[in-house]
C-alpha cells in the first residue's frame, strides 16, 4: 500500500512555517529550510557519513553554505556542488562549487568526469523547480549514479498541502514524480520513514521525499 503523501501538520501551522521558511537566513544568506528539515538533514548527514552533497537549486546559496558548515562540523572534508539556472553571487566557500545550468540537462553542467571525482557517500538534493517534469528528470539523471545507502531528497512535496493558487500550480509535481520513479525502479529505493516521520507523519517539507537507495 502506498504511503499517504499528506503531512499531518495542521494547515494553520503549515502556512506560518512556510512564511518563516521562505524568509529564513543562515549566516545572513537566504536558506529556505525550516527547523524540521534542518534537524532531519543534520541527522541524515551524520548518519550516512556523507562526503558530497549535490544540490539542484541553489537560490542565494545559503543551503549550500549550511551543508558545508555542517559536514565540516562533523570532521568531514566536504564537497558541495550546487546547480541553478541563475548564477549565485556573494557566497564564497572553499568547499562549495556553484554551477550554472538547468536541471533538465544536468549532463551538460555535471559531466561524468566531474561526478566520478566526488567522494562518497553522496546526498542528492532536488530543490529546484518542483514540477513533475523537472523532479523526474533529476531523479532519472542520478539513478545510475546513486549507490546503496545513499539518498536522493526530493524537496517541497509540501506544495500539495499548502493552500493557494501559487502552490496548486505545481500540480503535486514532486509527489507524482516520486511515486512514478519508485514504480519504474522496483527494489531500488525506499521512502525512508525514519526521516519522513521522525516528528510526525510527513512533518517535513520533503513529504515522502527522503529516498534511500537500497
Ligand atoms: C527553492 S529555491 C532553492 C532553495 C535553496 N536550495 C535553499 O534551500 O535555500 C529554487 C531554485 O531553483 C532554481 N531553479 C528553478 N528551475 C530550475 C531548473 N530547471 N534548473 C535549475 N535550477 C532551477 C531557481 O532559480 C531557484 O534559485
Amino acid at each position: 500500500m502506498k504511503r499517504r503523501m499528506e503531512s499531518d501538520l495542521p494547515k494553520d501551522a503549515l502556512r506560518t512555517i512556510q512564511e518563516g521558511t521562505v524568509a529564513f537566513t543562515y549566516r545572513g544568506v537566504l536558506c529556505q529550510k525550516n527547523p524540521f528539515d534542518l534537524a532531519l538533514y543534520s541527522r541524515l548527514l551524520f548518519e550516512t557519513g556523507a562526503r558530497s552533497i549535490v544540490e539542484i537549486g541553489s537560490s542565494a546559496g545559503g543551503s549550500a553554505l549550511w551543508f558545508a558548515d555542517t559536514l565540516r562540523c562533523y570532521g568531514r572534508n566536504p564537497r558541495i556542488v550546487s546547480v541553478d539556472v541563475n548564477p549565485v553571487s556573494g557566497v564564497n566557500d572553499p568547499d562549495v562549487t556553484f554551477a550554472q545550468g538547468t536541471a533538465l540537462a544536468l549532463g551538460e553542467v555535471l559531466p561524468e568526469s566531474f561526478l566520478r571525482e566526488l567522494p562518497r557517500p553522496w546526498i542528492v538534493v532536488e530543490d529546484s523547480a518542483h514540477t513533475y517534469e523537472v523532479t523526474r528528470a533529476v531523479l532519472r539523471f542520478f539513478d545510475p549514479w546513486l549507490e546503496v545507502g545513499e539518498y536522493a531528497v526530493v524537496e517541497d512535496g509540501i506544495v500539495n498541502d499548502l493552500e493557494g493558487a501559487e502552490y496548486r500550480a505545481f500540480e503535486n509535481g514532486p509527489n507524482r514524480a516520486i511515486f512514478e520513479h519508485l514504480d519504474d525502479r522496483p527494489g531500488r529505493y525506499e521512502i525512508d520513514s525514519h526521516y519522513c516521520d521522525y516528528f510526525g507523519h510527513n512533518f517535513t517539507w520533503n513529504t515522502n521525499g527522503w529516498l534511500r537507495r537500497i
